[in-house]
């Protein structure tokens, strides 16, 4: 039988680290021409922030702005143009970013040709530099397809956790992907056989350092994920990782297995760009048994879990952004949700239509922020 759900009277303490990791805050985030937000400059609260205003108002466009200024694009398109404000020709997205002793200034202007990012004034080339300034969780109601779509989106989030706790893993990610496109061509080209495998070795390293990296992860991530499973639905997933290949064999193996395969589908089917995190419930996919409010909460359960690990392994909160938060959940689970974010410790934007749809426990800091066709002004509390 299902544990009963949390309710927001009781004490649940999943503290990311016995010492208190750095907060990350945007202490002041301005933003420019991004969909209907023409100007807005907001000192945002350092835990708790709430959004909340009609449909349309311009509540996910500004969810939409702090991922850019993190990931330096939308969560909604690849098509920056459709980002940009019509009638102009360029967003921009500054940030002042405080981090632990730190701070940080980020700045991100895209046309639909260019992309210029500076930090601290400087220009800089690399979108991921960025993403490691300013770790980002976002939970929408289309998050629901992480566990209800194919395994692409489950590797992201899984090389997303890596990716800010690792910091070689970046590299190894890298290097694994120009090998494999590497020998993904010259199967194309239809090469001689030792041609083609004259890169497996360097593919066999890349991919074990991957698959490693992965499978500790996973291990430090599932007492956390089952512990916020619990907490927000009362049940607690097996979590299980497929490598990418047949487990009764080496990857190496596979490889040799399917030279044949691989070069009629000019392609490389073992490996790590392959692999599959599967959730499940009484040994049943998680999407095939969940309800919808409860695969949010699951999801939730995920990226919560992500947040305090990176907290114990790297003592650093990330930023949380929550886009109507209230979609598929009743009052108890909207209740338990916030009670965790807020736990967490990292800063918290969450976008509701109406500011009563959340009650907010009496002394928890936070500030109200009430988004009216495009224009964002900061409620008395
Ligand atoms: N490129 C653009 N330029 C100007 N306005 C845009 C652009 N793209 C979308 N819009 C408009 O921006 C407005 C705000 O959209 P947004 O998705 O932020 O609303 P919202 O407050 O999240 O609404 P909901 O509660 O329905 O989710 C909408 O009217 C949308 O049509
Ligand atoms: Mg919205």
């Amino acid at each position: 039988m299902e544990k009963p759900v949390f309710t927001p009277g009781d004490a649940v303490i999943i503290r990311a680290s016995s010492q208190e990791p750095d907060t990350m805050t945007i202490q002041r985030l301005r933003v420019q021409h991004v969909r209907n937000l023409s100007a807005i400059d907001i000192e945002p609260h350092p835990q708790l922030n709430i959004l909340y205003g009609e449909n349309a108002s311009g509540k996910t466009s500004l969810l939409e702005a702090i991922h850019l200024l993190s990931a330096t694009k939308s969560f909604r398109t690849h098509r920056i143009g459709r980002v940009i404000q019509y009638e102009q020709d360029k967003l921009a997205v500054f940030g002042q970013i405080q981090s632990g002793r730190f701070s940080h200034k980020i700045g991100i202007e895209r046309s639909k040709k260019t992309t210029e990012i500076r930090i601290d004034g400087e220009s800089v080339n690399q979108a991921s530099i960025p993403a490691r300034h300013l770790p980002l969780q976002l939970i929408t109601p289309q998050v629901n397809s992480l566990l209800e779509q194919g395994p692409k989106m489950r590797r992201r989030f899984l090389d997303w956790g890596v990716f800010h706790v690792k910091h070689d893993y970046l590299n190894d990610w890298r290097a694994f992907h120009r090998v494999l496109q590497q020998r993904n061509a010259s199967l194309r080209q239809k090469l001689p056989k030792s041609q083609v495998c004259a890169w497996d070795k360097a593919l066999l390293e890349a991919a074990h350092k991957i698959t490693q990296s992965r499978e500790d992860y996973i291990t430090a991530l599932s007492p956390l994920l089952a512990e916020y499973s619990l907490t927000l639905f009362g049940q607690t997933p097996e979590l299980t990782y497929q490598p990418g290949w047949s487990q009764d064999q080496t990857l190496e193996a596979s490889l040799q297995a399917g030279f044949s395969r691989d070069m009629e589908r000019g392609f490389t089917a073992s490996g790590p760009h392959r692999a599959e995190l599967m959730l499940k419930f009484h040994g049943v996919p998680a999407q095939d048994v969940l309800s919808r409010g409860q695969l949010k909460l699951c999801i939730s359960a995920m990226q919560l879990a992500q947040v305090a690990h990176l907290g114990q392994e790297r003592s650093q909160t990330c930023i949380i952004l929550v886009d109507d938060l209230a979609a598929e959940l009743d009052q108890s689970r909207r209740q338990a949700l916030v009670q965790l974010l807020i736990q967490t410790g990292a800063q918290v934007f969450i976008t509701v239509t109406e500011a009563g749809l959340l009650a907010i426990p009496p002394d928890q800091g936070h500030k109200m922020f009430h988004v009216e066709q495009g224009a964002i002004a900061e409620k008395p509390r």
